[in-house]
């Protein structure tokens, strides 16, 4: 079998996690959560900087990442959000992180991947991109239940906050690629969701005969 990706973008908790990961398991390809990649850097370089992040170390930390460094159990947090938006403006970063996403991409089998700029920078030759999508207020409560406690007005605050620094950035902004399948799950359950999602990669999957 040879390469088939599908990029999966979309703003903050929005749904593309579940999405991919059950588009993964559904096709038996390989599956990469980008942002993962981009919390790490961002809370390294929040700890070494004692609160403020340098560029130059962020994108030194980019290159010098490691695979046990996306095993840390705080990546899921709010703070590694904000950190993880902030180092994702940085060129540097973005540029130590690339070739390895490409390679991911493309490797045999199959692979789905999952960010901000899959569809548009990392693999626009994707063979399948959605960009999924969901209201402020669905997206928040949704993160808040996963978060635990947190209080709903503040991780509105913080998707609204992250969503308008990754739209509005000069270097691979977040944006749905012109060939993306644009799936709002405002109104769906994870299982309609998926579905839909599923029956577009496969008839995406029938199209390239792969
Ligand atoms: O899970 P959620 O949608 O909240 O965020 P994430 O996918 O883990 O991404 C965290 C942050 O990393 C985003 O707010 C972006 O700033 C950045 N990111 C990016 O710039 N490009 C990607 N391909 C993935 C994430």
């Amino acid at each position: 079998m040879s390469a088939f990706t599908v990029a999966i973008d979309g703003p903050a908790a929005a749904g593309k996690g579940t999405i991919a990961r059950a588009v993964a398991e559904r096709f038996g390809f390989a599956f990469l959560d980008t942002g993962l990649l981009y919390r790490a850097v961002g809370v390294q370089a929040l700890d070494d900087g004692r609160g403020v992040i340098d560029p130059h170390w962020a994108a030194e930390l980019a290159r010098r990442l490691d695979p046990d460094d996306l095993k840390r159990p705080d990546l899921r947090t709010a703070r590694a959000g904000q950190a993880a938006s902030r180092v994702a403006a940085v060129p540097g970063v973005r540029a130590a992180l690339l070739d390895f996403q490409k390679r991911f991409a493309r490797q045999e089998g199959g692979a789905v991947l999952d960010g901000r700029d899959i569809g548009t920078v990392i693999c626009p030759e994707a063979e399948a991109k959605l960009f999924v999508t969901a209201s402020d207020e669905v997206r928040a409560e949704r993160r808040r239940a996963e978060l635990g406690a947190a209080s709903l007005e503040q991780v509105l605050a913080d998707l609204r906050a992250r969503d308008a620094r990754d739209a509005a950035r000069g270097v691979a902004p977040m944006l749905a690629a012109a060939d993306a399948l644009l799936l709002d799950t405002t109104d769906l359950s994870i299982d309609a969701a998926v579905g839909e999602a599923v029956a577009y990669v496969a008839s995406r999957h029938e199209a390239g005969g792969a």
